[in-house]
């Protein structure tokens, strides 16, 4: 370890930042010391690894802060109370150390801060927090592979480190671009837990964000299907964009959960008696079309518009 000029520096930088900033240690003789809480500067003269980087820490900002109640000041913050740590000289059972408590009580601690946005609003019944995956398996405070955020890992090999299927459907032909980097796992999905949508009300939600309210988030990109139409065709509102497309990537051209088109089309529009949900009441093909001849195997040659159109009910157009 090197302890050139730079870090005496800072020592001394933090220091001041400390005392002008009536840290609670500073205010020994306020009364806090009843709950227990001493202040962050002594955590330094053991923990010194922790504390060098913890500046660069979002969380640095509360010892710097004026007017914050101790227990929402620096280490203690999260650690809580820190005096009968340092009376004892230590030790994981005298503080709220994070090796030892429960995935459920490891996010009390976050959430009693972290609890008002919206983002996160619905954490508690999320299918990660259902499994036991706390905020503190996807987030390091202490050593984040990425500054923004405070991630463990970069965002997508976070996902694959639990989710080690998926990276396989990021490697088909026609894919989007996540490994490559230009988009994210979060572009889609909502790791803290997505709200119901509205589109395919039967499915699993899968923890798919909501753009707009109440709207597939795909929409934020590709907003030309977004609407609305003239003429909509249904199962692009109803059952949503994965009805057709593999979100993630597909051995098929344009994401297609099929490799010929008038197949994914016949699942519907078929003429069968109206079973269920997704065969009821749809339009059967035209009795022109003629499914022998090639010509009319290629629906959206003459069906071009079939995100829905503002021209033609048929979608010609
Ligand atoms: C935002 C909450 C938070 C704050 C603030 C915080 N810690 Fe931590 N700390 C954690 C979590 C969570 C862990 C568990 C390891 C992890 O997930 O990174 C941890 C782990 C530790 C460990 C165990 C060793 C390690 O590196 O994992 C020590 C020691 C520690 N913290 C000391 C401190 C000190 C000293 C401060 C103030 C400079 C501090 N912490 C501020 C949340 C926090
Ligand atoms: C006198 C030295 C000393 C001081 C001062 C001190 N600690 Fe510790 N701390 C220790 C020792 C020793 C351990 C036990 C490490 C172990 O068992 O691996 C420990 C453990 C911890 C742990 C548990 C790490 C884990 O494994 O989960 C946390 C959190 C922690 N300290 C935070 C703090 C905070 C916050 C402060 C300031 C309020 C502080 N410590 C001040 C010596 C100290
Ligand atoms: C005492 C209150 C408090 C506690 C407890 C707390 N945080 Fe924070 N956290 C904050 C504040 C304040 C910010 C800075 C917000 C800002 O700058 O907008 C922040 C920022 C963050 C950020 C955002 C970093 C960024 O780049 O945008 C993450 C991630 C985070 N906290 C995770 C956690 C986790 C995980 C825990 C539990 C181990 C935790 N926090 C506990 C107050 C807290
Ligand atoms: C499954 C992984 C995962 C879990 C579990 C997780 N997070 Fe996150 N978190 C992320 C990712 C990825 C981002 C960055 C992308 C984004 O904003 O969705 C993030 C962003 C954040 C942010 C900053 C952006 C924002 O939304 O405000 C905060 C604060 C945060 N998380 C806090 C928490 C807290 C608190 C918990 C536990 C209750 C938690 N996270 C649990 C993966 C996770
Ligand atoms: C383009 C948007 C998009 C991106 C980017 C995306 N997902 Fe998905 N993901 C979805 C949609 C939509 C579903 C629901 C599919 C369904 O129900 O048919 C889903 C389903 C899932 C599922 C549950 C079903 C399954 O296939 O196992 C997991 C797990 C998952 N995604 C993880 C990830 C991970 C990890 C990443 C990043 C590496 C990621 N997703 C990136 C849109 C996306
Ligand atoms: C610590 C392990 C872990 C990490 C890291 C993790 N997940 Fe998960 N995830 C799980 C578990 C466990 C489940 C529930 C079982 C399952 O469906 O595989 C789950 C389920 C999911 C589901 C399916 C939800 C459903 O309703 O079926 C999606 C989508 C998902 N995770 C996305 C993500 C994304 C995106 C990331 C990265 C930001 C991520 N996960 C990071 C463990 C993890
Ligand atoms: C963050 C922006 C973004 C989001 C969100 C997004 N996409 Fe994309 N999508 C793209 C980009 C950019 C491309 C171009 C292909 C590339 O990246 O190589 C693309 C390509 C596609 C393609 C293939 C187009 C072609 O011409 O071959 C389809 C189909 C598609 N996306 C459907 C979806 C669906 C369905 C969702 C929601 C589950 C979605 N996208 C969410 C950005 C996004
Ligand atoms: C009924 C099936 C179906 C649904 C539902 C559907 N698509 Fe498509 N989509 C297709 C077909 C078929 C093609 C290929 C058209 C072609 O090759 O001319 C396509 C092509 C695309 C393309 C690439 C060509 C273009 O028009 O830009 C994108 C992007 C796309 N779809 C996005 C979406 C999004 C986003 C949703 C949800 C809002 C969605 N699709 C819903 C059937 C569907
Ligand atoms: C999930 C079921 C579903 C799938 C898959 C589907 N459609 Fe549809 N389609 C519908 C429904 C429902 C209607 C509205 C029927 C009505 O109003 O009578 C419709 C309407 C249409 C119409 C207008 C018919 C009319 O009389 O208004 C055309 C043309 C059409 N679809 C073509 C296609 C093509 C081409 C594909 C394949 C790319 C396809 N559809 C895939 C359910 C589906
Ligand atoms: C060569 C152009 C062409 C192709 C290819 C084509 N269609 Fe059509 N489709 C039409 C025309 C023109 C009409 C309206 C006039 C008619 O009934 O012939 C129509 C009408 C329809 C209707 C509405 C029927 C009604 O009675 O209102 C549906 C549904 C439909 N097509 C679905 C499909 C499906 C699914 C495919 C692929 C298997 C397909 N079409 C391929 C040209 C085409």
């Amino acid at each position: 370890m090197h302890f050139g000029r730079p870090i005496k520096l800072s020592f001394a930088f933090l220091d001041l930042l400390i005392s002008l900033s009536m840290a609670p240690a500073a205010r020994a003789d306020t009364g806090t010391n009843t709950q227990g809480y001493i202040g962050s500067a002594v955590c330094r003269t053991c923990h010194p690894d922790v504390w060098f980087t913890f500046y660069k820490n979002p969380h640095y900002r509360s010892l710097v802060a004026p007017n914050k109640a101790p227990e929402n000041t620096g280490c203690e913050g999260c650690h809580g109370p820190g005096k009968s740590h340092i009376e004892a000289h230590g030790g994981k059972a005298t503080i709220k150390a994070f090796s030892q408590l429960s995935a459920a009580d490891s996010m009390n601690v976050c959430l009693r801060c972290h609890s008002e946005s919206l983002s996160r609003s619905n954490v508690r019944g999320s299918t990660h927090t259902m499994n036991g995956v706390a905020c503190n398996n996807c987030h390091s405070i202490h050593k984040p592979a990425t500054p923004k955020y405070l991630l463990a890992k970069t965002e997508a090999q976070l996902c694959y480190s639990c989710h080690a299927n998926v990276r396989g459907d990021f490697e088909l032909p026609y894919k989007h671009r996540v490994n490559e980097g230009f988009m994210n796992c979060s572009d889609c999905h909502n790791p803290h837990g997505a709200n119901q949508p509205t589109w395919r009300m039967a499915a699993r939600p899968r923890m798919v964000d909501q753009a707009l309210p109440a709207e597939e988030p795909c929409l934020k990109c590709h907003s030309d299907k977004r609407g609305p139409f003239a003429f909509e065709h249904p199962p692009v509102r109803v059952e949503g964009c994965e009805m057709c497309h593999s979100p993630h990537g597909s051995t098929n051209s344009r994401l297609l959960r099929r490799p010929l088109v008038f197949t994914m089309c016949l699942e519907c529009h078929n003429g069968a008696p109206p079973f269920g949900r997704e065969g009821d009441g749809i339009q059967p093909l035209s009795r022109t079309h003629n499914m022998t001849s090639p010509q009319y195997q290629n629906c959206t040659n003459c069906h071009v518009s079939i995100h829905g159109s503002n021209l033609d009910p048929l979608f010609r157009r």
